[in-house]
């Protein structure tokens, strides 16, 4: 039976903090504040133009969360700055555990995808620059949907394009929301716990697993 695995990318595979040293060139110690707030602006970008159907990509709400971020901490970039965190945000380095962890699960024969809010050409930039691409049968993009993580649509979309069944359809993610949205629409999920102090949202929807390290899957998920 083919289980197919859908990697979330940026909080899961690739680190969105990996901006923190370009940061700190610009905004000096106040780069993880920023950094921060960057990221949870940027998310909460995708969830209200998905709820409002008023689509742009996910890099134009990176972008406008930039803007917002710099305003809102009175950081005062200047336009060559905000290109050069753009131009690392499409460099972002993947976590430690990556690369050997994805090998690992290649080899036994899962069936690895990337899984993502972000456009498919700068999500398959970002494997190709971590040299992990080759471990994936594909990039699947709520970007063909105009919509963003977690509305439903976007499981049943990763579901259709895996083309396995259901049950056999694992999500993997750092990000809760995330689970959440994976399990309320019928896949099951692996909540990677990146940190001993995140919290998982408490709607009485549990994550199917809890890892604290990527290296766990293979021994954790039957084939
Ligand atoms: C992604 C967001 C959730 O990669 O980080 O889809």
């Amino acid at each position: 039976m083919s289980v197919a695995l859908a990697f979330d990318i940026y909080g899961t595979l690739i680190d969105p903090h990996g901006v923190v040293d370009e940061l700190s060139k610009h905004v000096g110690d106040r780069a993880w504040e920023f950094s921060n707030t960057w990221r949870d602006k940027q998310l909460e970008y995708t969830w209200r133009r998905a709820l409002m159907q008023r689509y742009e990509n996910f890099p134009v709400c990176t972008r406008q969360a930039l803007d917002y971020t710099d305003m809102l901490l009175q950081t005062g970039l200047d336009e060559s700055a905000k290109a050069a965190l753009v131009q690392v945000y499409r460099v972002l380095p993947a976590y430690d555990d990556v690369p050997a962890s994805l090998q690992a699960l290649a080899d036994a024969g899962f069936h690895l995808f990337g899984f993502s809010n972000g456009v498919e050409e700068a999500i398959v930039g970002l494997l190709e620059h971590a040299g992990i691409d080759q471990y994936f049968e594909g990039v699947v993009s709520v970007d063909a949907l105009h919509t963003f993580k977690p509305d439903p649509q976007v499981y049943h979309h990763f579901i259709e394009v895996a083309d396995t069944a259901r049950e056999n359809c694992w999500l993997v993610s750092s990000n809760g929301f995330d689970v959440i949205g994976a399990v309320s629409a019928g896949m099951k999920a692996a909540w990677l716990r990146r940190s001993q102090s995140v919290v998982f949202d408490p709607w009485g929807v549990e994550p199917t697993l809890v890892i604290n390290g990527l290296e766990e899957l293979k021994y954790k998920i039957t084939l």
